[in-house]
């Protein structure tokens, strides 16, 4: 009787510290956001409805190497390391330098690999790690944000760096990058999630367009 009770306060204890994080990491996203709304491009981080329906299309015995684009506090990044291989590998993307500092802090699965910098330089990093390529680019960096030729060399990099048979799944607030997903693949699967602040458009890309 004494145990279940203990077991009970202990659990108790635990839900409660992991919903203090949370409403923490809520608070460091949105202090973020107002220094840096074009960067963040949302004020919160995603909801678990728009991470669940994001990461169903994963198929996780298939992904070797996960390339994240904008990990933020690391919203999307717990739940792909919570489902992937453990002989997978998670690379991280991310230009703000607080948030690469939480993920340093609060992550510490060896899966993990945080790079403090922008999307761009994926090639560089996946050469410099002796990685042949992505099996899967997760991306929620605000292209509306980003000068064209930004988004131009972006979404022709995630083609480059996708091994065959590789996938890109992109939640966005609008659909301006949709046209450069569509150059650079030619399936281009569209859903929307309203169950997130802002309402969110996913991309699913599939076979990549010969260049
Ligand atoms: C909409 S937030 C998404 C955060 C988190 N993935 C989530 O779903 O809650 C976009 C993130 O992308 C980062 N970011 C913006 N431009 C970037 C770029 N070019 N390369 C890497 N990260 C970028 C921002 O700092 C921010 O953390």
């Amino acid at each position: 009787m004494f145990n279940r009770e203990s077991e009970a306060t202990k659990e108790f204890i635990i839900r409660m510290l992991r919903k203090r994080s949370r409403s923490e990491e809520t608070l460091l996203f949105a202090k973020n956001f107002i220094q840096h709304p074009l960067m963040l491009g949302s004020l919160i981080p995603s909801s678990r409805f728009l991470i669940g329906r994001l990461l169903k299309k994963v198929d996780w015995a298939r992904a070797r190497t996960i390339v994240e684009y904008g990990p933020g506090v690391g919203t999307i990044t717990a739940h792909i390391l919570a489902k992937m291989s453990p002989d997978a590998r998670l690379i991280a993307f991310e230009m703000n330098d607080r948030f690469v500092r939480h993920l340093a802090r609060n992550f510490s699965d060896p899966r993990l690999h945080v790079v403090h910098g922008s999307a761009e330089n994926v090639q560089q990093e996946l050469d410099r790690l002796k990685l042949d390529g992505a099996d899967y680019i997760i991306s929620g960096i605000p292209f509306n944000n980003m000068r064209v030729e930004m988004r131009v060399r972006i979404a022709r990099q995630i083609r480059e760096v996708l091994n065959p048979g590789g996938e890109v799944l992109i939640y966005q607030f609008t659909r301006t990058v949709l046209p450069h997903l569509r150059t650079n693949f030619s399936q281009v699967h569209q859903e929307f999630e309203p169950r997130n602040f802002p309402f969110a458009m996913l991309f699913h890309c599939t076979q990549a367009a010969t260049p």
